[in-house]
C-alpha cells in the first residue's frame, strides 16, 4: 500500500500541536514532522527536560510553550489563541513507579489533563484531526491465552497508571461520539523504546546505563514477564499515518488502533539481547542471579499486541526488528551519555 501520508505538500501547510513535546515520543515525532515540512508547536508542563530537542538541534525550529494541562484556563487560552490543524496528545505522567507511590498527580495529569485539552479543542471547533495516546496498559490484565489484545476487548485496568490511561481513553471516546463529533483516533500501543527515552527507570535505558557502567541494574521482577516493544521511529510513522488519514477522512472518528510487533519478549530476553549486542556476558550473568525471589507487584504480568487492524486499514506494519532497533538505540545512548549525565534526568 502506498505511504500516502509521507506527503510534503500536505504537511507543509499544517500546524501540528504535540502535547508533551519535550518527552521521549514527542521529541522524536517533532523531529520527524519537521523533516516532512510541518510547522510544529508543543506544550509541556516542564521547560527543563527539553534536552533531547536541544541535542537533536530542533528546539529552535519549534514553538514550545509551558502549559500545564491540569489548568483548564491556561489550556483554553493556549488552544484558542494558536493555529492548530492537527493535535497529537502525548502529555502524561508516565512513570509507573511514581504512579504507584503517588497516584494523585498521575490521575490529575492523565485524566483531568485529557478532558481539559479535549474540551478546549471542542470549543475551538476547527481542529481537523486529534490523536489520543492511550496505551496497552488500559486493557489491564488478560490471561496469556487471550493475548494479543484485540481492540474490542473491555478495558479493565487495576493499577493507577493503567487506570489513568483507560480513563483518558474513555473520555476521548465520549468526545468522539455523535454528541460532540470531535475527530479523534485513540491509540493503544505496546512499550516504545529508542533514542531520546530519558526516563531512566524504563527497562532499556536502565539496562544500557549499567552496560555503560554508570550504575547497577536492579531487576523489578524475575525477568519472566512478557512485554512487546515498538521502535520509536515506527511509532512516528504511525502517528503521521493516523493523523493524515483522519484529517482526510472523518469516517475514522472514534476508531481505536492497537500496535505492537506481535512478539512478547520476556524482560530476560531483552536484557540478554542488550548484553549480547554489547559483548557483556558477565553483566548478563550478574543480572540473572538477581532475579531470584523478585516479584513484580502493581504491574501487569504479560502484554503483547498485534497490528492486524492497522495493517488492514492503512497497510502499516513495523519496519524495525528488535535486534535492529536495539542496535540503533545503544549507539544513540553511547553518544548522548558522553555529553550528558543521566543524573540530570532523575526525578
Ligand atoms: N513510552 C512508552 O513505552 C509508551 C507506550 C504506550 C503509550 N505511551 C503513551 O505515549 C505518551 C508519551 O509517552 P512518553 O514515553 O513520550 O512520555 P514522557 O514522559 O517522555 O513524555 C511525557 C511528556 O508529558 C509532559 N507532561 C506530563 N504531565 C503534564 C501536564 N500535566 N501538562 C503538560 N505536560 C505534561 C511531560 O513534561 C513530558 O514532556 C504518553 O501518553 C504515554 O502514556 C507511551
Amino acid at each position: 500500500m502506498p505511504k500516502n501520508y509521507i506527503n510534503k505538500n500536505f504537511w507543509r501547510s499544517k500546524t501540528v500541536l504535540i502535547t508533551g513535546i519535550n518527552g521521549f515520543i514527542g521529541g522524536n515525532l517533532a523531529k520527524y514532522l519537521l523533516s516532512l515540512g510541518a510547522k510544529v508547536s508543543g506544550i509541556s508542563n516542564s521547560e527543563v527536560k527539553n534536552r533531547y530537542l536541544v541535542y537533536e538541534n530542533i528546539s529552535n525550529k519549534i514553538q514550545l510553550s509551558k502549559v500545564d494541562l491540569k489548568c483548564f484556563k491556561d489550556v483554553s487560552k493556549y488552544v484558542s489563541k494558536n493555529k492548530i490543524d492537527i493535535c497529537i496528545h502525548l502529555a502524561a505522567q508516565v512513570d509507573v513507579n511514581v504512579a504507584k507511590k503517588d497516584p494523585f498527580e498521575t490521575f490529575e495529569s492523565n485524566i483531568r489533563g485529557t478532558y481539559n485539552l479535549l474540551e478546549a479543542l471542542r470549543k475551538k471547533g476547527t481542529v481537523k484531526s486529534i490523536i489520543i495516546a492511550s496505551s496497552d496498559k488500559a486493557y489491564g490484565e488478560y490471561p496469556l491465552s487471550k493475548l494479543p489484545y484485540k481492540e474490542d476487548y473491555d478495558l479493565k485496568p487495576l493499577y493507577p497508571y493503567d487506570v489513568s490511561k483507560a480513563c483518558g481513553d474513555m473520555i476521548a471516546k465520549s468526545f468522539s461520539s455523535n454528541l460532540f463529533k470531535l475527530p479523534i483516533i485513540i491509540t493503544r500501543f505496546a512499550n516504545i523504546y529508542g533514542p531520546g527515552q530519558l526516563n531512566f527507570t524504563a527497562l532499556i535505558p536502565d539496562c544500557i546505563l549499567s552496560i555503560n557502567k554508570y550504575r547497577k541494574f536492579i531487576p523489578r521482577g524475575d525477568g519472566s514477564n512478557k512485554r512487546d516493544f515498538l521502535y520509536v521511529k515506527d511509532v512516528c510513522y504511525l502517528y503521521t499515518c493516523l493523523s493524515y488519514n483522519l484529517y482526510k477522512n472523518k469516517n475514522y472518528t472514534g476508531e481505536v488502533f492497537n500496535a505492537g510487533t506481535t512478539h512478547g519478549y520476556t524482560v530476560d530476553e531483552i536484557i540478554r539481547e542488550l548484553c549480547k549486542q554489547t559483548s557483556n556476558v558477565k553483566l548478563y550473568d550478574e543480572i540473572k542471579k538477581k532475579y531470584k525471589n523478585k516479584k513484580l507487584s502493581g504491574e501487569i504480568k504479560h502484554q503483547f499486541m498485534n497490528y492486524k487492524k492497522l495493517n488492514k486499514y492503512f497497510g502499516w506494519k513495523p519496519t524495525y526488528s528488535i535486534e535492529d532497533g536495539l542496535n540503533e538505540t545503544i549507539a544513540w545512548y553511547k553518544k548522548f551519555l558522553k555529553k550528558h549525565s543521566y543524573k540530570e534526568f532523575l526525578k
